[in-house]
């Protein structure tokens, strides 16, 4: 039974392997779409289908601290300049800003 459990768990694993490279960058952009989604009609800004290197020198900005904000520095300081511009990269495929 343990060795049929272990195999199992291999056999998860070796499944999710090939999407490792770019499931966590999708993943880290659908976050950010929990505020900045078009379909919550807030006062937050919309980020989807802006270019990528506005969007990462506004994360850069708010990272530094050299942009006033009440969230955006404590999120942006959780990930790396190489995270941030994936981040940026993947928003702005997301199509036209609507
Ligand atoms: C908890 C809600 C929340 C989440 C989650 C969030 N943001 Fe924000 N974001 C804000 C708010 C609020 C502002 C306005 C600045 C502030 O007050 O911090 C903002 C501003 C921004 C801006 C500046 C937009 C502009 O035009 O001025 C960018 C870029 C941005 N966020 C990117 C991101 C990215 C990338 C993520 C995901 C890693 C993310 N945000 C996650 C709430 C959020």
């Amino acid at each position: 039974m343990r060795s049929l459990a272990a195999f199992m768990a291999l056999v998860v694993m070796a499944a999710a392997l090939p999407a490792r490279a770019e499931a966590p960058v999708r993943l880290m952009a659908e976050t950010c779409l929990a505020c900045h989604s078009p379909e919550l009609h807030s006062t937050i800004p919309t980020l989807a289908g802006r270019p990528a290197g506005d969007l990462l020198r506004l994360l850069l900005a708010f990272r530094d601290g050299s942009r006033a904000a009440t969230i955006m520095d404590r999120i942006a300081k959780g990930y790396s300049r190489e995270e941030l511009g994936a981040i940026a990269g993947e928003l702005a495929g997301k199509g036209e800003r609507p």
